[in-house]
């Protein structure tokens, strides 16, 4: 497992089936872990006996840095924010957002252009990384975060990479159970959490002294002016920052991740990337991106569809079960966690036509169906993903902005590995030079 966690997994459920149990770890600290992966179990924890599956002990832990925002909040105080919330993730919201995702995508076009000229090899991970996070600035605090967003940058970086690597490692995982220790990793997370907090505490504060009218469009207006509908009742300030936090952090590792691996797949299928460039070149005739070509971008969709299938952002969600319970004829005790997992899922052979193959014509309007709890990139129920539509928005932008015109190649020799962390990311990143679209 410690050598080939990922291919384990796979492995692992290809033999012994839809319901595996494991071990992790001491019995006397671990309880028993099941990986289910059929539609019909998918279905048993997120839906039908949901409230006796809630969010497991990893979510207690991002809970430290991320407080009690969408993702890691339970019962009332998760139900009342996701009814404030939802309304800012409205699809006629999120169109409005589109003009700062083309502004950040055509500043690293400007960026690659010189590249191009250079023929020097860049990160193409970190890239995604960092225009992720430049959109989710955007978005949540428009210019106001102007001259610090390369402060806010460092420390969301510096807590994201911590995370990551403190969930996979042992030692790391016990540092994080015991949080005051002063150990100088715990020293970073504190400081960076400080910075990001005196941040957000500034912007919302100084917001506040604007009258409604008067605030930009953002995300940050949004919570600020969010009121419950019966109660009248509006976010206190440490319930935004929570909230904030959450869209820094969950809102641009994923989507950079889903960036990065389209990329990979892109540069080793090149019909693909022919196939994808013809639809660029029809739809955009030469000129910039703009909103309404979106809907246009079929076949763009369904390359950054399949990515997502083969290489989840999110590979892991995970549950821990209130009671005893019952699954495909599996007894699962109390208090066992319940992994449902989407890079399992999405590669089970019993539903996918050679599922290790990249092939986005699998979501091609007309295409067979698959059953819907099969592919779940943004998970399920009612604590999927509050960020989809404006997850596919920017990478359907980004992609579109930069595919127009570039086609990345994976530098020769360099082996691509996905590490299995909060996300799925290459484990020695993706450097990649940088060539115009042919
Ligand atoms: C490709 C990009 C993304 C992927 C693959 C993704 C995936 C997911 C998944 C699988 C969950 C459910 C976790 C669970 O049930 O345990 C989730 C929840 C969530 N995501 Fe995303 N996400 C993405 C982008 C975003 C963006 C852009 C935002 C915000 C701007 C966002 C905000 C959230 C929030 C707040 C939740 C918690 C929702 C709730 O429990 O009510 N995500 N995401």
């Amino acid at each position: 497992m410690r050598r080939d966690e990922l291919g384990m997994l796979i492995d692992t459920a290809n033999r012994y089936g839809d319901v595996v149990r494991f071990e992790f770890g001491p019995r006397l600290v671990h309880f028993p872990t099941y990986l289910v992966r059929r539609p019909e179990h998918i279905h048993h924890v997120l839906f039908e006996a949901r409230d006796a599956y809630p969010k497991s002990f990893d979510y207690k832990l991002l809970a430290r840095t991320l407080g009690q925002g969408l993702v890691t909040s339970e019962g009332a105080l998760w139900m009342r924010q996701r009814r404030l919330i939802q309304p800012a993730f409205r699809h006629s919201q999120i169109l409005a957002f589109a003009d700062p995702m083309i502004a950040a995508s055509l500043e690293v076009s400007e960026r690659w252009n010189q590249l191009a000229a250079d023929g020097a090899p860049v990160d193409v991970a970190a890239e995604m990384m960092h225009l992720a996070l430049d959109i989710v600035g955007r978005t949540l605090f428009s210019s106001d975060l102007a001259d610090e967003a390369e402060k806010v940058s460092q420390a969301v970086g510096l807590l994201v990479r911590q995370l990551v690597e403190r969930m996979s490692s042992a030692v790391g995982f016990l540092t994080l159970l015991v949080p005051g220790l002063p150990t100088p990793a715990n020293r970073r997370a504190e400081k960076a959490l400080r910075t990001l907090d005196d941040v957000v505490a500034r912007l919302i504060a100084r917001r506040r002294t604007l009258p409604e009218s008067e605030r930009p469009h953002d995300l940050l207006s949004m919570l600020l002016a969010a009121r419950d509908e019966e109660t009248g009742e509006t976010m206190d300030d440490r319930q935004v920052r929570d909230e904030v936090m959450t869209f820094l952090i969950a809102g641009h590792e994923t989507t950079a991740n889903a960036l990065a691996w389209t990329w990979y797949l892109l540069s080793t299928h090149p019909l693909v990337a022919r196939q994808l460039h013809d639809e660029l070149r029809s739809v955009l005739a030469g000129r910039e991106v703009v909103v309404e070509d979106l809907e246009k971008l079929i076949y763009t969709k369904a390359v950054l569809q399949e990515a997502m299938r083969l290489f989840p952002p999110v590979s892991m969600i995970s549950r821990e079960a209130r009671q005893a319970d019952e699954i495909g004829g599996y007894s699962i005790p109390a208090r066992s966690t319940v992994l449902i997992s989407p890079w399992v899922t999405h590669r089970n052979p019993e539903i996918w036509r050679a599922p290790e193959g990249f092939d986005p014509e699998r979501f091609l309007p007309g295409a067979p169906e698959h059953p819907r709890l099969a592919y779940l990139p943004f998970g399920a129920g009612p604590r999927q993903c509050i960020g989809s539509g404006f997850a596919m928005q920017e990478a359907l932008i980004a992609l579109a902005v930069l595919a127009a015109r570039f086609q990345p190649a994976l530098a020769p020799g360099h082996r691509v590995e996905p590490q299995l962390g909060v996300t799925l990311r290459p484990r020695h990143g993706l450097p990649m030079t940088i060539h115009e679209a042919r």
